[in-house]
């Protein structure tokens, strides 16, 4: 039997708001997140680590945090989170004191080692800025932990993305200093994939050599308008997250990412017969 992947589940773009307000006055973004985690509760098999990257908060406040941890409380999941431009580095540590920091002041950058596989997330918000970058600490930090254990395959997670997208108004605020993360990421072949939030929408590209993606959300997407033809738009879209399968193997083994829609479908209906036969 080939050894059992690692799963690591990644939810994005949360924009919990206070009990009983809907963001942008549509989007019902708690009762979104309540049924994303029914969804991941149900998975089966358990994923190993859920990661939150980013966007947890809207404005952001406390009652915000304090409103999202009760929506999180059934989540039967082990889980951390990073900032986005929606949240405040200050409130979310106040919230989230157990998520193992790397230091206790400055960007929540975290490493969590699970069965074999780094799970790294950077600290990309920028205070008061919609943009992201990652401070000289994060990088310091980053090829430091990098370093570290050189032969463990190592996953990153950041909120910005370091890539443009073609939709104009996400990639004015995508991550400003990807340039200064590129370096680092090709001179330590370990890291796997790059994984990323702030657009609310399933994307791929190769950044550094590596594959990099963008998590869609539970809620509402950025509308895919790549030819600037309207204001900065969302649409109610199928919800879902990303289920990220590291398989161990030879070198650093392989990821496979999976997008996971989040809802009650038809199915699964068995494809043959119990004459073997396609039905
Ligand atoms: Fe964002």
């Amino acid at each position: 039997m080939p050894p059992k992947p690692v799963l690591i589940a990644q939810i994005s773009d949360l924009h919990i708001k206070p009990p009983g307000s809907l963001a942008y006055g549509r989007v019902d973004t708690a009762a979104a997140l309540e049924r994303c985690v029914a969804a991941l509760n149900e998975f089966v098999p358990k994923p190993d680590f859920v990661v939150i990257s980013g966007d947890l908060a809207d404005i952001p406040t406390m009652e915000e945090y304090e409103y999202l941890k009760r929506l999180l409380a059934p989540l039967k999941l082990p889980f951390a989170g990073i900032p986005g431009n929606h949240d405040s580095r200050d409130m979310m540590r106040a919230a989230f004191p157990h998520f193992p920091y790397a230091s206790s002041s400055g960007p929540l950058d975290q490493s969590i080692e699970i069965r074999g596989l780094d799970v790294v997330l950077l600290d990309s918000s920028v205070h008061g800025k919609p943009h992201g970058e990652l401070e000289p600490p994060t990088l310091q930090w980053l090829q430091t932990t990098l370093a570290s254990s050189p032969d463990r395959p190592a996953l990153l997670f950041l909120h910005h993305p370091p890539f443009r997208t073609g939709i104009w108004h996400m990639d004015r605020q995508n991550l400003r200093n990807a340039r200064e993360l590129e370096p680092i990421v090709r001179s330590h072949r370990r890291v796997q994939l790059i994984a990323t939030g702030h657009v609310h929408r399933a994307t791929l590209t190769m950044f550094a050599g590596v594959p990099t993606t963008i998590c869609p959300a539970p809620n509402h997407a950025v509308d895919l308008d790549l030819a600037e033809l309207r204001e900065p738009s969302f649409k109610v879209e199928p919800p879902a997250f990303h289920l990220h399968a590291w398989f161990p193997g030879e070198g650093f083994g392989h990821v496979v990412t999976h997008q996971v829609p989040i809802g009650n479908f038809d199915g699964p209906h068995p494809f043959f017969g119990p004459d073997g036969k396609l039905l």
